[in-house]
């Protein structure tokens, strides 16, 4: 058997959102393991039937008078089961484990694992923003062991007495056609009581399930927001939430399990009607002459061992429905469709010269609320833009559409005339350099963090950012829990080990890195004390150079040397133009500068005028 490349890039087509499909879908690359885990099935199954038919042969032989005669003729046959049962089946079942324990469990499940990650991934911004993260990882996590554990308990279990249950109605109706009776009313049973129970086993799993992943996803985001549950008491509150989706969860675990007690029990006492119906049908048959005692040592343990196989597949099948609920809770997002995706066509963006244009676009996050309606801006090749606003305006959102993190409702977005709609999103995103707002890091190295920007950059090229951004004066101080220090430090969840400014400064070298043809900053300076953001803005002014900049900020000094101030209000531009017509003009902008400086300031050159770092108007 060939070994299954885990990691192998999945087609094209996306994981579909029906669940047999869904199961096909992850399932064919595996055809083979699950051909030949059937035939052992079979194979194992026929073995187990044989030990029955080997006890009725040693009871038949030990009956006999003339001994040694019996043992001329019974060996041959005794030697053949022998052999089957104790060579066939152990190699069978030694090839089953294999198969299962070398290629199912860790294989299968690690290759459905990726898959579903690959797909999950590539959702848009917004999927994420929707759903909690320790639900989507959890989903991926577990739909993938869930999805291979169904597909294996029903070859191990269902098959497998299927397989068993029919080799034992063939050995039986060779010896009486009435020694079958007792089985077959038995399987009609098991069908009635699985008809039953296995609906209504499904809908409690599925809630127990749903009410599983609504608890991990309280306790996932209580974790995860600690600091704001801390500084705000609120953990009293919060465990409030946490304590009611415990006891839903055990609830909803509680019916689970009792409608499992009623299954298992009606199915112990229909097992116990089989012994018993066989053994006096086999008893009254060998009583009247229509049976040897072969045939009533063959039957007893036959049915003992499928009504004991029973209990086990019962369980096996509840089993089942879990993980179908879990499956089909998972489906749910690793099929999601993605909104966002490339034309089939869509080629890279190639910029030349780094014009930016918004033509009339809508777009609002939500139908009632449309932030942005037929809103117009221009920016010419090179130019540096500053956005100003009231917080809410739309100034992170517009930069958000640019990228394409979110797609805009009517008009069309162009960098050089090239419609972002229509290019690949990689493209628009490896042309534009950005420094968000929300500086989180990833939870690896410092230098992983910032070789995020260019992954192939040489150790010089990496230096010189580190430098740039004023990373060196405190990478040397750094050092985490496994002792690594300097740019192999690692950072901590999301940062956490680091200061707001240390944080940003890590981002802006991985942006002074990525050396992309348009720059986009959003408070990239604002965690920044004014020392080095006086240092750093020196820096930033070189990488602007040539560059199509619009820069973000809320304090003003920062913008005094762009081009052009684009003034916006409730996703409209109220007020443009440079610094000083801006001040001249006595808008908004004006009534801010003022606010920040604490000055009243007539026209003039003010792109000269030197600032104390001034608060945020926010
Ligand atoms: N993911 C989102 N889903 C729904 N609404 C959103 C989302 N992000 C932002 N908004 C809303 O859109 C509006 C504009 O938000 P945006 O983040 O663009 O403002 P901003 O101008 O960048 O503000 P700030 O100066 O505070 O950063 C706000 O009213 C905000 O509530
Ligand atoms: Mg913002």
């Amino acid at each position: 058997m060939d070994k299954i490349d885990i990691v192998a890039p999945p087609g094209p087509a996306v994981p579909p959102s029906d669940l047999l499909r869904f199961y096909r879908y992850f399932l064919s690359e595996h055809k083979r393991i699950f051909a030949w885990l059937f035939v052992c099935g079979f194979g194992v199954a026929c073995a187990d039937a044989l030990v029955s038919v080997f006890v009725g042969k040693v009871v038949a032989f030990v009956g006999q008078t003339d001994r040694w005669k019996a043992w001329q003729e019974y060996w041959p046959t005794l030697l053949v089961l022998l052999l089957t049962i104790g060579i066939v089946r152990p190699v069978l079942i030694y090839v089953d484990l294999h198969l299962r324990n070398s290629f199912l469990v860790p294989g299968v499940t690690s290759r459905i694992r990726w898959i579903s990650h690959w797909h999950v991934v590539q959702q848009s911004w917004q999927f994420f923003q929707n759903d909690f993260p320790g639900r989507l990882a959890h989903r991926v996590m577990h739909t993938a062991g869930a999805l291979r554990e169904t597909a294996e308990a029903a070859i191990r279990a269902v098959w497998y007495l299927t397989m068993y249950g029919g080799v034992s109605l063939f050995l039986l109706a060779q010896a009486d056609w009435r020694l079958t009776l007792p089985i077959l009313g038995w399987f009609g049973g098991y069908v009635l009581l699985l008809r039953y129970y296995v609906p209504r086993l499904r809908e409690r799993a599925d809630g127990s399930s749903q009410a599983y992943s609504d608890l991990m996803a309280r306790i996932v985001d209580c974790y995860s927001n600690i600091l704001t549950v801390k500084l705000f008491s609120y953990a009293a509150t919060d465990n409030d939430h946490v304590r009611n989706s415990l006891l839903s969860h055990n609830e909803a675990q509680l019916r689970h399990m009792q409608m499992i007690t009623g299954f298992m029990t009606s199915l112990t006492v229909l097992n116990t009607l089989l012994l018993i119906g066989t053994g006096a049908i086999g008893v009254t048959l060998w009583l009247n002459g229509h049976i040897e005692a072969e045939a009533v040592a063959m039957a007893l343990p036959l049915v003992w061992q499928a009504a004991s196989t029973g209990g086990w597949v019962a369980w096996e099948v509840s089993g089942i429905f879990q993980n179908l609920a879990d499956v089909r809770q998972g489906m749910e997002s690793i099929a999601a469709p993605n909104t966002m995706t490339d034309d089939p066509d869509a080629k890279a963006l190639r910029v030349s010269a780094g014009a930016i244009k918004f033509n009339d676009i809508g777009f609002s996050y939500s139908p009632d609320v449309k932030l942005f309606d037929r809103f117009n801006l221009s920016i010419r090749p090179g130019e540096r833009i500053g956005l100003v606003g009231r917080s809410g305006a739309g100034k992170s959102t517009l930069v958000s559409l640019l990228l394409r993190l979110y797609d805009i409702q009517d008009g069309t977005i162009q960098i050089d005339g090239q419609n972002i709609r229509r290019v690949t999103m990689d493209g628009v995103r490896s042309s534009i350099g950005v420094v968000t707002q929300d500086t989180a890091l990833l939870h690896r190295s410092v230098r992983e963090n910032v070789l995020c920007g260019k992954p192939d950059a040489t150790d010089q090229e990496l230096h010189g950012a580190l430098q740039q951004a004023r990373v060196i004066p405190f990478i040397d101080a750094l050092q985490d829990d496994d002792g690594r220090t300097g740019l192999d430090a690692s950072v901590g969840e999301r940062g956490a080990k680091l200061s707001g400014g240390q944080r940003q400064r890590i981002v802006l070298a991985r942006t002074l890195l990525k050396n992309a043809p348009i720059l986009v900053l959003d408070e990239a300076t604002a965690a920044l004390d004014s020392e080095a953001e006086a240092a750093i803005q020196e820096q930033l002014e070189a990488l602007m150079h040539g560059k199509t900049v619009i820069t973000i900020a809320h304090r003003l000094s920062t913008l005094a040397r762009m081009d052009r101030i684009i003034v916006l209000d409730q996703g409209r531009i109220i007020e443009e133009g440079s610094h000083d017509k801006l001040l001249a003009d006595g808008g908004l902008y004006a009534s801010l500068w003022q606010h920040q400086t604490g000055n009243r300031l007539p026209g003039g050159d003010h792109s000269s005028f030197k600032l104390p770092i001034a608060p945020d108007i926010t």
